[in-house]
């Protein structure tokens, strides 16, 4: 039988990731050992309060509401455990219309999108950036404009690079803090600054936040919530994918304007039905004992940062150390003179490692490649090894 898929999905960019896995899968089948350095997907185990907790509600039979949907009837233990979060972590207090729980934040943004945008609407999205806030407009026929991230600024937006009419016309803008791919962050008065922009333009700010958890050398990452009213103007992803090592649990929130949360919230209702009250009760755990579950596994990927950047740094390619997310953005080697493509490609091609491309995240990203910190040691170890040789290092 014909069938041709709908018009949008033409619109779609090549998914990054999906790119990259079938180049891997057909080096494999000529059986070459690939390292993939590439997706950022934790290796390390999911902490066993979170695991247990889990157990718990599938093999207790009679707690069988812990296997019912999770939306019409959502249990109080995780947005009671969000807003305890929020407060211990931030000093921001939410209530019930200002919360949404999520199954991650990749299939939020996109109904969040579902919920927000008409077509020929427009968002704005940085670029470098996470491919799926163009994903989400994609969805709804509406439009993105992005706005070159710089890192002469840090890699922070800099609001003055919108344009008057596009400020006008913009509905939502995304902004990543600690961000993928560059690992920059953002103190709270850049916060600050996108509230005001949003208020001024009338721009929902949307910040996703799924690294918040990841940082080292004693750093913290603020919330655009501890910004007074940005409850208003702006809403933010919330992950337990990358802090709590819970990538596949599909486990998140989004918090702030109740208008906005409304929106998203009948989505779900009518498209997923919410999620498993089982990951709630583990979700929940995880939020509650996050001072003590989220440090050793920042230990581990600090000592994986403080290899790359070390090993790169003797191979004469510096590169900034990140105090959060992880991965590390590097320069291009200068004998690819910036072309992030290139240097990946000949990455796989002759030394058998994947990298993310930069120009992946958009045209202002090439000249730069991401390494994933999620992968054991003795691999980082081997494919930074490979990478040098390639080089000529
Ligand atoms: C990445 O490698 O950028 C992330 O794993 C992608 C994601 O969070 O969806």
């Amino acid at each position: 039988m014909e069938l041709p898929p709908a018009n949008r999905l033409e619109k779609l960019p090549p998914y990054l990731f999906a790119d990259l896995r079938r180049k891997i899968a057909a080096k494999k089948a000529q059986g070459i050992k690939i390292i993939s350095l590439g997706i950022g997907d934790p290796d390390l185990p999911t902490p066993q309060p979170i695991i247990d907790e889990l157990i718990r509600s599938v093999v207790n039979p009679d707690d069988a509401d812990r296997h019912r949907y999770g939306c019409d009837c959502p249990v109080a233990d995780l947005p009671a455990s969000i807003k305890g979060f929020y407060r211990r972590r931030y000093g921001v207090e939410l209530d019930d219309s200002q919360i949404a729980v999520t199954s991650g934040s990749k299939d939020a943004i996109v109904q969040f999108c579902l919920g927000l945008l008409n077509p020929g609407d427009l968002g704005i999205a940085p670029q470098p950036g996470y491919p799926t806030y163009n994903i989400g407009h994609v969805f709804c026929s509406a439009n993105t404009y992005y706005v070159p991230l710089r890192q002469s600024n840090g890699w922070l937006l800099d609001f003055r690079e919108i344009p008057p009419e596009t400020a006008q016309q913009a509905k939502l803008l995304w902004i990543n803090y600690p961000n993928n791919p560059t690992t920059a962050t953002a103190p709270l008065e850049f916060f600050r600054q996108a509230v005001e922009f949003g208020r001024r333009h009338n721009i929902l700010i949307c910040h996703d936040s799924a690294y918040s958890e990841n940082t080292y050398d004693g750093y913290k990452s603020p919330s655009i919530l501890e910004v007074p009213g940005a409850a208003d103007a702006a809403v933010e992803f919330y992950s337990l994918s990358k802090g709590f090592s819970m990538t596949g649990w599909r486990a998140g929130c989004v918090v702030g304007n109740p208008a906005a949360i409304k929106a998203l919230r009948l989505v779900k209702d009518n498209v997923d039905n919410g999620m498993l009250r089982a990951i709630q009760f583990a979700a929940a755990k995880a939020l509650d004992n996050l001072e003590t579950l989220t440090p050793p596994i920042n230990a581990v990927y600090r000592r994986r940062r403080d290899l790359v950047v070390e090993t790169l740094g003797q191979a004469g390619w510096p590169v900034e150390i990140p105090k959060a997310t992880i991965y590390v953005w590097a320069p291009t080697p200068e004998k690819y003179r910036g072309s992030s493509a290139a240097f990946a490609e000949d990455l796989l091609e002759k030394a058998g490692v994947v990298v993310t491309p930069g120009r992946g995240y958009g045209v202002p990203g090439d000249g730069y490649y991401r390494i994933s910190l999620t992968y054991p040691d003795a691999v980082i170890a081997e494919a930074l090894e490979r990478i040098r040789k390639l080089a000529g290092k």
